[in-house]
C-alpha cells in the first residue's frame, strides 16, 4: 500500500524540466518496481542491495537513508524500490507539505513495524519540524507538547521501528545533526547515454512504440542524463513519429522532432543556450554571480542552481569560481561564439546568428 502525500512541487513546466511531472505520466507506469529493472546508478544500487539484503537477513528495518542528486534521476522511484524489495509499506510526503511539528507526529505515529517514511525535498522542512526527526530517528520516539502556557505538559511517544528515506536536490542544505542521522547517504549521478539508451528502449518497450537503435540513443544523448526527460522526450518525439512519419522513430525522426522543440544535438535547450550567451555577452564570459545571471536571464536563482547548472558543468560548459560563474571555450565553441572575439564583436555574432536562425 502506497499513500502519497506529495504536494505538486513542480515549478515549472519545459520539455526539458526534469521538475516537471508530465501529465500523461499516469498513462502507463515506466517506473521500475524492483532493482533488476532499475537501470544506471550502479554504484548506488549494488551498495543498496548488501544494505537491504542484511537488514532482511537480521529481520531489521533498513538504516536510515538519504538519496541526493540532481532532480529526475528517479529518487521517488528508488524510495519505492526499496520498499518493495524490503517488503514493507511506504508513506510519501515532502519536506514543505508538513508545515507543523504536529503534522509529522501524525505521520510518525501511524507508521506500522519496519515502514518507511519517505520525505521528499527534505532540505526545505522546517526546522521545528526537523527537531522531532531527531529522536525519532535515533531512538523511535518523539515528545509532543500538549496545552499552551504554564499548563503546556510534554509527553513521549514510542514509534514503532521504521525506514526514513530523505531526497534532496541540495545536500548542502541540510542540517549537520539531521544529516549525521542517515546510516546510508546514497549519491544519484547524471546517465551515461547507454544507460538512458537501455530506459528509453524499456520505455518504448512499455508504451509499444517502436523505435530503432539510432533512434533511442539520439534521444539517450539529447535528454542531459536524466530519464524523466527521456521518458518525456521519448513521448513527444512518438507524437512525431506517428503525424510526420510511419510510427517508427529512427535517427531521423528523432533528430527532426528534436531540432522542431528546440532541443540542439547535445541536449541543451534555449534556456541553457540563453544562460551561456547572456554569461558571454554581457559578462565577458564572466565570472558573474549567481543572481546577477538570475536577473540577467529573468530565471530563479534555485532553477538555474538545481536543473541547469548541473548537466551544463558536467558537460564542461561552465565552471563555477569563487567569484561567480564562468562561460568555457567548449561554451563559446558550442554556441559559434569566438573565443577570443573583442567584447563589443561578441553582440555582434550574436545578432547575426539570431537573424540567421530566423
Ligand atoms: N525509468 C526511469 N528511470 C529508470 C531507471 N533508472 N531504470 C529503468 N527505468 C527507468
Amino acid at each position: 500500500m502506497s499513500i502519497d502525500f506529495t504536494k505538486d512541487i513542480g515549478f515549472d513546466k519545459e520539455l526539458t524540466s526534469p521538475t516537471f511531472v508530465s501529465e500523461d505520466d499516469g498513462e502507463v507506469s515506466l517506473r521500475p518496481q524492483t532493482l533488476s529493472e532499475y537501470i544506471g546508478q550502479e554504484k548506488a544500487k549494488g551498495n543498496l542491495k548488501v544494505f537491504i539484503e542484511a537488514a532482511k537477513k537480521r529481520q531489521e528495518p533498513l538504516d536510515h537513508v538519504l538519496l541526493h542528486g540532481p532532480p529526475g534521476l528517479g529518487k521517488t522511484t528508488l524510495a519505492s524500490i526499496i520498499a518493495n524489495e524490503m517488503g514493507v509499506n511506504i508513506r510519501k510526503t515532502s519536506g514543505p507539505a508538513i508545515e507543523k511539528p504536529k503534522d509529522l507526529a501524525a505521520l510518525l505515529t501511524n507508521l506500522n513495524d519496519n515502514d518507511i517514511l519517505f520525505v521528499d525535498e527534505i532540505h526545505r522542512m522546517n526546522r521545528s519540524v526537523e527537531e522531532i526527526l531527531y529522536p525519532a530517528m535515533e531512538d523511535n520516539e518523539i515528545d509532543i507538547i500538549i496545552g499552551q502556557g504554564p499548563s503546556a505538559n510534554s509527553i513521549r511517544l514510542e514509534l514503532k521501528k521504521f525506514t526514513l528515506i530523505g531526497a534532496t536536490t541540495r545536500s548542502g542544505q541540510l542540517s549537520a545533526p539531521l544529516r549525521d542521522r542517515f546510516g546510508v547517504i546514497l549519491k544519484l549521478e547524471l546517465y551515461e547515454p547507454e544507460a538512458l539508451q537501455k530506459i528509453i528502449e524499456r520505455s518504448a518497450g512499455l508504451l509499444k512504440i517502436e523505435i530503432d537503435k539510432g533512434g533511442s540513443m539520439e534521444i539517450a544523448k539529447r535528454s542531459r542524463g536524466t530519464p524523466r526527460i527521456a521518458n518525456r522526450m521519448l513521448r513527444r518525439v512518438r507524437d512525431f513519429a506517428q503525424v510526420c512519419a510511419d510510427g517508427v522513430i529512427t535517427r531521423e525522426v528523432a533528430d527532426d522532432a528534436l531540432n522542431r522543440l528546440e532541443i540542439d544535438h547535445l541536449g541543451l535547450d534555449a534556456i541553457d543556450r540563453r544562460l551561456l550567451t547572456g554569461i558571454i555577452v554581457n559578462y565577458g564570459g564572466g565570472p558573474v554571480g549567481l543572481e546577477t545571471l538570475a536577473a540577467t536571464i529573468n530565471e530563479e536563482s534555485i532553477t538555474i542552481e538545481d536543473v541547469y547548472e548541473p548537466f551544463l558543468l558536467q558537460q564542461g560548459f561552465l565552471t563555477r569560481t569563487p567569484r561567480g560563474r564562468c562561460a568555457t571555450r567548449l561554451a563559446y565553441e558550442h554556441l559559434g561564439i569566438p573565443f577570443d572575439a573583442e567584447p563589443s564583436r561578441v553582440k555582434g555574432v550574436i545578432d547575426g546568428q539570431q537573424k540567421m536562425d530566423i
